[in-house]
């Protein structure tokens, strides 16, 4: 089987899609695949990576940050390939490890459905449902799933004044800022004053013209890991405790500050709560193959709220999702073949 494996993308989190393809690559099992790494650089150029594949094929490590390198290859060349069948029960799968827009929103795997090539994760509507923050709590909400209270402001729709009034009257301060499509922190503030938030949203609108306004929880963030398709499989529930004001970029990538527990230290009950409620929430969300939902957890109030659903988690030595595998029991090259069959489901 060839796995197509495609990273780097034009987002902003470009950096952190090369270090989970350096760890994905790795764990994958050379004897069952023909890995074929395809870099997207940050203009949105096609690399194949071929240094990388002929190192995996002979066994070398590979840096912990894969480069964008090699070869420019025509995107829809690339997506034809996966669609030739080579050889006698030689098939293709694409596995998008990009983390953001142009990659984990449903762009990339709408190509895919066109061109009919089995890929891995969630299709063209969850994968765009849970990139947008602010549409993937409409749709949550409305399947009863508890969460956060928050407000949503778009430029050029709604008027900046009002909903700063709204956010500071209804949710208090501080709160977060988010721009609704981006991952991994990126444009995120936590703001403590109006004029604060003023500023948030300036930032949070580089990234995005939506931008999510959240109440501030006093909680433990705790994440589950998610796999299969309709009835999926839950993992043992994680627990982040921030190095820093909360779980920022610094804090998932740089410092290393973050301390990971897993399994997070909760009871029976706790935890096959949030285990329901992250199925739940795939389902909802229409996700398949794979996602990584992330709680909060207010012990002495509303207990489970969710945060967010990532529909292409992290894979880096500091991400939760395949380390929580690890600890539900299933290994690293295991998952990745467990995503490959859930692909060709
Ligand atoms: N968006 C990052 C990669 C994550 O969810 O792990
Ligand atoms: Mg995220």
């Amino acid at each position: 089987l060839r796995l197509v494996v495609l990273y780097g993308g034009v987002s902003a989190e470009h950096d952190v899609s090369r270090v989970t393809a350096a760890h994905v690559l790795a764990a994958a099992d050379t004897e069952k695949y023909v890995l074929v790494p395809v870099g997207i650089d940050k203009n949105g150029t096609w690399h194949r990576n071929d240094a990388a594949a002929a190192a995996l094929a002979a066994g070398e490590e590979l840096p912990n940050s894969l480069p964008v390198e090699g070869p420019e290859v025509d995107p829809l060349s690339v997506i034809r390939d996966a669609q030739r069948v080579e050889g006698p029960g030689q098939l293709t799968v694409v596995l998008p490890l990009l983390h953001g827009p142009h990659g984990e929103d449903g762009t990339v795997q709408g190509m895919l459905e066109l061109f009919k090539v089995p890929y891995v994760g969630c299709g063209v509507l969850s994968s765009a449902l849970c990139m947008d923050k602010a549409m993937a709590k409409e749709v949550a909400a409305r399947a009863g799933i508890p969460q956060c209270d928050w407000l949503t402001f778009r430029d050029g729709v709604d008027d900046a004044r009002t909903v700063v009034s709204e956010a500071v009257d209804r949710l208090g301060l501080p709160v977060f800022v988010k721009p609704a499509n981006m991952g991994s922190s990126v444009g995120v503030t936590r703001a403590t004053t109006r004029e604060e938030l003023d500023e948030a949203i300036n930032v949070a609108l580089h990234y995005d013209d939506v931008v999510v306004i959240e109440e501030a929880v006093v909680g433990r963030e705790i994440e589950v890991g998610v796999l299969g398709n309709a009835a999926p499989d839950t993992t043992l529930p994680g627990e982040i405790k921030p190095g820093s004001d909360f779980y920022d970029y610094e804090d998932k990538y740089v410092t290393g500050n973050a301390e990971l527990m897993i399994p997070a230290l909760l009871s029976d009950e706790a935890i096959a709560q949030v285990r329901e409620l992250a199925a739940d929430a795939f389902v909802a969300l229409r996700c398949a193959g794979m996602a990584r939902v992330d709680f909060f957890y207010e012990e002495d109030g509303r207990g489970w709220l969710l945060n967010e659903i990532n529909t292409i988690p992290g894979f880096t030595p500091a991400s939760m999702y395949p380390k929580m595998w690890e600890a539900s029991g299933i290994a690293y090259p295991d998952l990745i073949d467990r995503l490959v069959t859930l692909a060709l489901d």
